[in-house]
């Protein structure tokens, strides 16, 4: 249980993730920048939220969109240059809004200068930061398709957990650990305020090892590949060095961390004192269509089974966004979502556009799609003889291209799509909801996350208190959560009908939703309520 006694700044933080090539372009070619991220910083203290998590911005040939970095020292020029992001962390600060970034220490582009030498010239100490072999095993990538690649030149393989243009690190290697905490510092020292740490389990600390198991329908289950023997070890290093770094700067970092997977034993361990702050809940943020049962099933399990604070988010670049996936494109239930994300107990993480309503975006041909994994899916499902129709549907369930569109800014900019430039210039989908059209109505989604985010920032019971009650009814989700003298109980119903609520009007109305004061003991489908009640503590 959250010990109440050392309270962290991130605890009262509401995080937003930024897709940096989507966010806003700043120089007219198409792809967001940090100049146009910056010039967007009074729209985001305006909407409330005070952490930004900023995707990967390196030099990179962005094979995966920037999770293939060339270069760990520096920007790269699609977004701009490191003056520009210095610029940016000042302004940020300025507007008392944190910055964390994303690092990827699992792997590197083979690009990468370590890379390339170790291709060159194989009796260089660069050989050794990569996995090598003359054969391969039977693991797969997690893009699909083997994990090894023929080297150019040579006979050896090599492997990736992803496509083959991002080669696996060797975490056994003391020199590769020491170049990584290089690395962090180079951003520390820029004024960063912490770090997300991609797929930060998968790190091979064991090197290749046993082949892996397979589940009943002979789909390869990656049981020696990640959270390999040693990774704790690993990790809680990296995490030392940041935290020893933080403390002589009398700062303190925030460490999140992509642990990948949907399993809530399994990301458990790495959230501890030594290890990461938090874990990417994926056993609630992923889930693939919305319900409640289970959802309260999460919210309970992650009670009784984290050590620390869990965090709430159902949106990423990485998976479809959830008005589209949760929420039958429902504005109303996505308004019920976005209560429960900004009033659990938990860390909340917001992905960008999720404010407005943002829905999906469906590339409507093969060649409209930008995704390596779905292009891999793709390719995959051709060489094993389904049609191109088939391969397309194929790739579509994989696409993550569905969360990357363009922030939608106001109706008739549309100037970029992620890092694609077959987009620039291109109209944007008809009646997709943009900011514009929303500030300034009291009644749009965009104000419903604003109220919901004051709230949830102003109020010490959501920020730190513990659940006194956590039920569910009928679809009506109900929680209270408390601090000192403070109460406050949120009620969400999450079903199409209206639900009876007992409503003590003596208890102040903080925000809601689908809720007539005149009639209190209803609570209309998806509305929601958050009151608070004062307790005298003599
Ligand atoms: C997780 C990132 O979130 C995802 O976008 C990326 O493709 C993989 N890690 C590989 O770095």
């Amino acid at each position: 249980m959250l010990s109440n006694t050392k309270h962290k700044w991130w605890q009262s933080t509401v995080f937003y993730e930024i897709y940096i090539a989507s966010f806003q372009d700043g120089n007219g070619d198409g792809v967001g920048d940090f100049k146009g991220l910056t010039s967007r910083l009074d729209y985001l203290q305006d909407l409330g939220v005070n952490g930004l998590w900023i995707t990967p911005f390196y030099p990179s040939p962005k094979v995966d969109n920037g999770y293939d970095v060339s270069d760990y020292f520096n920007v790269d020029p699609d977004f701009g240059s490191l003056a520009d992001f210095d610029h940016f962390i000042e302004q940020a600060h300025e507007r008392g809004i944190k910055v964390i970034i994303d690092i990827v220490l699992n792997h590197v582009s083979t690009e990468h200068a370590w890379f390339r030498e170790a291709l060159v010239n194989p009796e260089s100490k660069y050989r050794d930061y990569f996995f090598f072999q003359d054969k391969s095993n039977g693991w797969e990538s997690f893009f699909g398709g083997s994990a090894w690649q023929k080297e150019p030149v040579g006979i050896q393989v090599y492997y990736h957990k992803f496509s083959p243009e991002q080669a696996d690190l060797n975490w056994q290697n003391r020199a590769v650990r020491d170049d990584m905490l290089t690395v962090l510092k180079f951003w520390l020292d820029r004024g960063v305020d912490g770090f997300r740490f991609d797929v930060i389990n998968f790190l091979s600390c064991n090197g290749i090892g046993e082949e892996n198991l397979s589940d009943a329908d002979g789909r390869q289950i990656h049981s020696h590949d990640i959270d390999q023997p040693g990774i704790y070890d690993c990790l809680s290093d990296i995490c030392a060095y940041v935290r020893d770094y933080s403390e002589r700067a009398g700062k303190d970092c925030f460490l999140v961390g992509e642990v990948g997977h949907e399993e809530l034993a399994k990301l458990a361990p790495y959230q501890s004192d030594d290890l990461l702050d938090v874990v990417f809940n994926f056993n609630l943020g992923s889930i693939t269509h919305f319900d409640i049962g289970n959802v309260h099933a999460q919210l309970v399990a992650m009670e009784d089974q984290l050590s620390g604070l869990p965090t709430i988010f159902f949106n990423s670049h990485d998976m479809a966004r959830s008005i589209s996936r949760l929420c039958h494109d429902n504005v109303e239930h996505a308004a019920a979502l976005a209560a429960l994300t900004l009033t659990a107990k938990g860390v909340s993480f917001l992905y960008f556009g999720e404010e407005i309503g943002m829905p999906n975006f469906i590339p409507v041909s093969v060649s409209e799609i930008q995704d390596i994994q779905a292009k891999n899916h793709y390719q995959l499902a051709i060489t094993d003889g389904k049609t191109r129709h088939q391969a397309y549907d194929i790739a579509l369930e994989e696409c993550r291209d569905k969360s990357r569109l363009y922030m939608q800014w106001n109706s008739d900019e549309f100037s970029g799509f992620s890092t694609a430039t077959p987009w620039i210039g291109k109209k944007a989908p008809e009646n997709l909801p943009n900011v514009d059209e929303q500030i300034g109505d009291s009644d749009s989604l965009l104000q419903w996350y604003k109220n919901l985010i004051v709230l949830r920032r102003d109020n010490m019971a959501l920020n730190f208190g513990n659940y006194d009650a956590l039920s569910l009814e009928q679809g009506l989700l109900s929680f209270s959560r408390s601090w000192q003298n403070q109460i406050v109980h949120t009620l969400i119903n999450f079903s199409d009908v209206q639900q009876p609520i007992n409503h003590n009007s003596s208890y102040e109305v903080m925000a809601s939703k689908g809720f007539n004061l005149c009639e209190p003991n209803y609570l209309l489908p998806y509305g929601t309520l958050i009151i608070r009640e004062v307790r005298d503590v003599c």
